[in-house]
């Protein structure tokens, strides 16, 4: 399966700053066989799909709301984001799911309507440290993984991306240890595989995140369930998350 990298820049850069990370990311990872995505804030989509077209680069967001429009002010929908070039969402990273209440059935909604308006869903997932203390992080993986595809088909997991990201490990420098890491990868894929069988669960990519940077990438990318990775803080630097990107290629 074709490895997939993406900076997920959470409140950063300007519209300025994202064009001149984009004109550096895209001359460092020339040639790259690894799928490369950055998800700028709203401001700088715009902008960021229009300097990517036409490169190996894709572009993301790093949310959405689930209907098409209303009276949600403050909110933009998937057409809003599809409009504008994007190839991707975010959907459910655990910064949403703590600061914006969001529940899985809202991860859900937002899912389903990334796969019909023909956006790739990236799907975050996650324990709290609370949780893997009280063993149960498998349950919340597959609590998680089951409710967020609710109601999607097999023919649609093309389109959807999951992000493992342990929460405690997210902006800690805390990583897990890659046996954690592979047991958690291992019950995403095998939640996957019983809901969808083993054909489709192949084709769906399954990334790490939480405190990734262009040392430790080096044995996650080892990891053999590992896809890829989902990278906050190193990824705002075009320099190391290039190093990040050839660590996995
Ligand atoms: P981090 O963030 O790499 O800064 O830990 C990862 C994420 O939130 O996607």
């Amino acid at each position: 399966m074709e490895k997939v990298v993406i900076a997920n820049f959470k409140m950063n850069k300007t519209i300025r700053q994202t064009k001149e990370y984009l004109g550096e990311l895209i001359s460092l990872t020339d040639n790259s066989k690894v799928k490369i995505g950055i998800c700028p804030p709203l401001t700088a989509l715009k902008s960021a799909t229009t300097r990517a077209r036409g490169t190996h680069i894709i572009v993301g967001a790093q949310n959405m709301h689930s209907q098409e429009s209303g009276a949600f002010t403050g909110e933009v929908s998937g057409e809003m984001i599809k409009e504008a070039g994007a190839d991707f969402v975010l959907v459910g990273h655990s910064e949403r799911r703590k600061y914006n209440n969001e529940t899985n059935a809202d991860v859900n909604k937002k899912v389903l309507k990334c796969l019909k308006i023909g956006l790739t869903a990236v799907m975050c997932v996650g324990e709290t440290l609370a949780e893997r203390g009280q063993e149960k992080t498998d349950f919340v993986l597959q609590t998680q993984v089951g409710e967020g595809l609710k109601d999607v088909y097999g023919n649609e997991m093309k389109n959807i991306i999951i992000a493992y990201e342990p929460i405690w490990s997210i902006g800690t420098g805390k990583v897990p240890t890659a046996a954690q890491i592979s047991s958690a990868m291992k019950t995403i894929k095998s939640t996957i595989e019983r809901l969808y069988g083993k054909e489709t669960t192949a084709v769906v990519p399954v990334l790490y995140g939480g405190s990734v940077n262009e040392i430790n990438s080096k044995e996650i990318a080892k990891i053999k369930e590992v896809d890829g990775a989902l990278v906050g803080g190193a990824g705002l630097d075009a320099i190391k998350f290039s190093a990040i990107i050839k660590n996995f290629a």
